[in-house]
């Protein structure tokens, strides 16, 4: 074992930790293969660049048209040419498909991979047959046409493959993308649009020498999620936006598979929140600073108009507390500089949205789904170097032959999430519905800003348990809930359930 490789691994993580509790089968055997062997899973530490490409924003469609999953290339880094996976040819991320609420989408995804792909749209309310179910794939070489209408509220959904095997995979090169809907109840707040509304997917890749994205988790990769050291913004290396002198709405998508972000301005000045996953807030949200785990999007509004001219103010994460694996470095991911005077008449509203919050006493039902893990590594039988499986949703890996809950169609439900023991962070995601979030026991004890709305993604740090609730809507078939984190839901961590 390198010195390097030795830090790495003397470095794991608490759960790490716990799997080595089985550390004699372990070590034995895997230094019968090779105690060289790079088990991955420390922190990843991100490398910062010069911030010297312009900020691409991705074309919008509007839900008619043809997807091409297909290997390609696509400059991430300046300069230079990725192969990466695009539904276009020439581009990682999709285009940004952009509609009013009650408008149709009909796109014909042709894979021309060599592997299964399919499309799940990530925060829709959706028949189950359209959603992207990891049983409903489009085989290599043959298509699958999605054709639904989109009837919820106004917010920044997304887009990306969930064919089970490969969806961490594809999602990490390239094959992800923006799903904006708008209604009129947000259409009357006057938000800033066109050029100051900036969608910003933030990503994280690893690299092979020659730039071709490297996908290769480690075992214990598999543990804490694969991350990168470069950072991306709407797929290019460490970019810059020219702003002016007035606010900007920014609609932040965290896509990474396993990376936790804590979003926050350079010089630490406040923002406003003003939507999440499912949509609008009640009522603006200030804060300095925001934990957005992967699957999540925060809705923002950022006044640059204070700043002087040629001011560079940095989009950065802020260092966090989420179990051993990462939050430990603060780093810069993009720029902004302040290059234009402008006359801004918006300010904030004090009032976004109506939210009908469902009450508790509604509920006629309550499931625990146990995400602690705590049973990692003491099911492993023999084999000391195989780690698949750790990840458990009370204590099943997936199987596409189970149902695992069955919930009645106009059901109000209690779901509870419990990382009571665990010491993993888990950001678990339910398909097919928004949710609300009721409170939150254990670690941080309170629920953030942003879960003060609809939601379909919540993110639970080591040690706390979140209970949501949610009325199931008429849609009949079979939907997964899963950890968020990839690299868990490819191992295992998601399970099915089909609402009758
Ligand atoms: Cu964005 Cu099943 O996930
Ligand atoms: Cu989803
Ligand atoms: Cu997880």
């Amino acid at each position: 074992m390198e010195r390097r490789d030795f830090i790495r691994f003397s470095g794991m993580s608490a759960a790490y930790a716990l799997l080595a509790g089985s550390a004699p089968f372990l070590i034995s055997s895997c230094r019968k293969e090779s105690m060289m062997m790079d088990m991955g899973g420390g922190p990843v530490n991100v490398i910062e660049g010069t911030f010297d490409v312009s900020l691409p924003i991705p074309s919008a469609i509007n839900g008619q048209g043809s997807f091409t999953a297909q290997n390609t290339t696509h400059s991430i880094f300046k300069g230079k040419n990725s192969k990466v996976l695009g539904y276009q040819s020439g581009s990682i991320l999709g285009p940004t498909i952009q509609l009013n609420s009650g408008g149709a989408v009909n796109l014909n995804l042709q894979n021309n991979l060599s592997e299964p792909t399919n499309i799940h749209w990530h925060g829709l309310v959706i028949p189950a047959n359209m959603d992207g179910h990891p049983e409903d794939i489009a085989q290599p070489g043959s298509s699958f046409n999605y054709n639904f209408s989109v009837n919820q509220r106004a917010g920044m959904y997304w887009y990306h493959p969930h064919p089970h095997g490969f969806t961490a995979k594809q999602a990490f090169k390239g094959l992800a993308g923006v799903f904006v809907v708008n209604d009129s109840e947000e259409q009357a707040l006057n938000l800033p649009s066109g050029a100051f509304e900036i969608p910003l997917v933030i990503q994280d890749k690893r690299i092979f020498p020659d730039y071709a994205l490297d996908y290769s988790p480690q075992m214990g990769e598999i543990m804490t999620g694969y991350m990168g050291q470069y950072i991306t913004v709407n797929g290019v290396y460490s970019p810059y936006l020219n702003v002016n002198k007035r606010n900007y709405r920014l609609r932040v998508l965290n896509g990474s598979n396993g990376r936790i972000y804590n979003i926050a301005l350079s010089n630490n000045a406040s923002f406003a929140i003003i939507g999440s996953d499912g949509g609008l807030l009640a009522s603006p949200q200030t804060v300095s600073s925001l934990i957005l785990g992967p699957g999540e999007r925060a809705d923002l509004i950022v006044d640059f108009s204070s700043y002087s001219l040629g001011t560079d103010l940095y989009l950065v994460s802020k260092t966090f507390s989420a179990g051993e694996a990462q939050g430990t470095q603060e780093f810069k991911m993009m720029k902004f500089t302040v290059s234009q005077n402008d006359t801004d008449t918006f300010s904030l509203p004090g009032t976004l949205s109506v939210l009908n919050l469902i009450p508790e006493s509604s509920a006629t039902k309550t499931r625990t789904f146990n995400i602690s893990n705590a049973g990692m590594g003491h099911g492993g039988g023999h084999s000391g170097m195989n780690m698949k499986g750790m990840h458990k949703i009370n204590d099943k890996t997936y199987d596409a032959d189970r149902i695992d809950e069955t919930v009645q169609a106009g059901a109000t439900e209690i779901w509870v999430f419990d990382n009571s023991t665990g010491a993993e962070p888990h950001p678990m995601h339910i398909h097919g519905i928004q949710f609300q979030v009721l409170d939150r026991t254990g670690g941080r004890s309170s629920l953030i800003p942003i879960e003060n709305g609809w939601k379909d993604t919540v993110m639970l740090m080591p040690g706390e348990k979140v209970r949501t609730i949610m009325t199931f809507h008429q849609n009949k078939g079979k939907y997964v809930v899963h950890c968020h984190n990839l690299e868990h839901e490819e191992d295992g961590m998601m399970l099915q359930f089909e609402v009758v």
